[in-house]
């Protein structure tokens, strides 16, 4: 890889302080959100983890029900392990004594647009770090501007879309990206993903997915190198515009179709590319897979069409009304049965300037939004809470960056270690 992720910023000489008293602290990890669809699964997860109970680390829920906290906590019977921590999300004080009881803060709360920025002030201020499963590009680019130089400047790791979106692309890029510099000392310039899905709908995506289409976010969702720093940006965009087309692709074998992650995963993967130096030529895109045979490209057809409709009419307030009123509301999501029966595949090919080719693959069983997007944002607070020396470019590292910038092969190893396929073939 052209280079490493930065080191921080020279002349920061409270860092080290900062980082050493970031793991005194009376936690190592706070659960925020912990009543939520997710934020429960991330209870269970916590307190099934072998590791971490094995460590003798404490951990905490919070949120702003003490009641329902009380009974998740119960549930999981996590009472042993796990004290319950009160803040609303526009409680400044609450949230301040948060962020300074613990080295790392877990965020399940959102629309994070709503419930998320005064809790990343407050970690940013206290040198905590921060991982979370937002999908919400728009946000994120106003936290890099609002509290990335900081968060670099005191080695404090800002580390949105732990979930589904983005880890596989976002991992699975850099996997190839790894390979291709091991095996033939070049860079790929292009890595493309093909994505197969089994899953449901939480109540939690709709209402964050709703809260952008109705604000002034929507054109910057739009724009392809939003979360990238502006000298990083190409003077033509065009090359890297969202597919909106089926396409027959030949290293697939298979007919494709616009991914409706793909505005949000290919955001990240470009940040990555721009924080790690994967080189001005590097393009990312990635579809949804649909098979081979007519009716796969008929499927590929109308899928095409209707995420371009099904887009523009969403533009309308009575159209998300209705939206609102048919999907599953804040709190709920799929049944444990449909979770238990998800999975998803994130198959990559990346190929070099001089065509050399390398083929990876990502998959896991379980809904790729729940049980996958648990493991994932699970294991990258994990990341900076058992292996904080071992992260990419050492523990003084920090801004607002992305999985594989944040946590790199750390994470690709705890999560195989959680039983997750993320292999470069050989
Ligand atoms: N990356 C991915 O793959 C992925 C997958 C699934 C979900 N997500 C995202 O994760 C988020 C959560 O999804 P979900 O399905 O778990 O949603 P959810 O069930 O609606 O949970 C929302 C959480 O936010 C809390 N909250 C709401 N208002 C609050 C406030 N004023 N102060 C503090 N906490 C507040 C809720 O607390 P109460 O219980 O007290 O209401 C609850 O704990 C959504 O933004 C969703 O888009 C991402």
């Amino acid at each position: 890889m052209a280079a490493a992720p930065g080191r921080r910023a020279a002349g920061a000489g409270h860092i080290v302080s900062r980082t050493a008293r970031a793991t005194k602290r009376r936690y190592a990890v706070v659960l925020y959100g912990a009543t939520g669809f997710v934020g429960r699964q991330t209870v269970a997860y916590f307190a099934a983890h072998a590791e971490l109970s094995a460590s003798g680390l404490r951990w905490a829920l919070a949120g702003r029900n003490a009641d329902k906290l009380e009974q998740v906590r119960a549930a999981c019977a996590a009472e042993q392990q796990a004290d319950i921590l009160i803040a609303s999300a526009d409680d400044h004080a609450a949230l301040d004594a948060l962020a300074r009881s613990t080295a790392v803060v877990l965020s399940t709360a959102g629309p994070f647009d709503l419930y998320g920025s005064a809790l990343v002030a407050a970690c940013v201020k206290h040198g905590t770090h921060y991982v979370d499963i937002t999908g919400e590009t728009p946000w994120v680019q106003g936290l890099i501007t609002r509290h990335h130089a900081t968060a670099a400047s005191s080695g404090t790791r800002i580390v949105p879309f732990c979930g589904f979106d983005s880890v596989p692309s976002d991992l699975g890029a850099w996997l190839l990206m790894q390979a291709m510099q091991q095996r033939h000392g070049v860079p790929c310039v292009d890595v493309k993903a093909a994505f197969t899905v089994r899953g449901g709908l939480n109540g939690g995506t709709m209402a964050s997915v709703l809260n952008i289409l109705g604000s002034a976010q929507a054109a910057a969702f739009a724009d392809p190198f939003l979360l990238c720093p502006p000298t990083r940006r190409p003077t033509d965009v065009s090359g890297h515009a969202d597919p909106t087309r089926p396409r027959l692709d030949a290293d697939f074998k298979a007919w494709l179709a616009p991914f409706f992650m793909g505005p949000i995963n290919t955001r990240v993967v470009r940040r990555s590319a721009a924080l790690l130096g994967y080189g001005d030529a590097f393009h990312y895109q990635e579809y949804l897979r649909l098979g081979a045979g007519p009716l796969a490209a008929a499927a590929a057809a109308s899928l095409s069409l209707s995420m371009g409709v099904g887009q523009r009419a969403m533009a309308w307030s009575g159209v998300r009304a209705l939206a609102a009123a048919l999907a599953p509301k804040p709190g709920e999501g799929p049944s444990e049965a449909a979770m238990d029966g998800g999975s998803f595949r994130c198959e990559l090919v990346g190929t070099s300037a001089t065509g050399q080719q390398l083929r990876g693959r990502i998959a896991d069983r379980g809904d790729p939004g729940n049980r996958a997007t648990t493991k994932m944002v699970c294991e990258s607070a994990l990341c900076l809470a058992l292996e904080p020396s071992a992260l990419p470019a050492g523990p003084g590292f920090g801004g607002v960056l992305t999985p594989a910038s944040a946590f790199g092969v750390v994470l690709v190893e705890r999560l195989r270690r959680a039983g997750m396929t993320l292999v470069v073939d050989a």
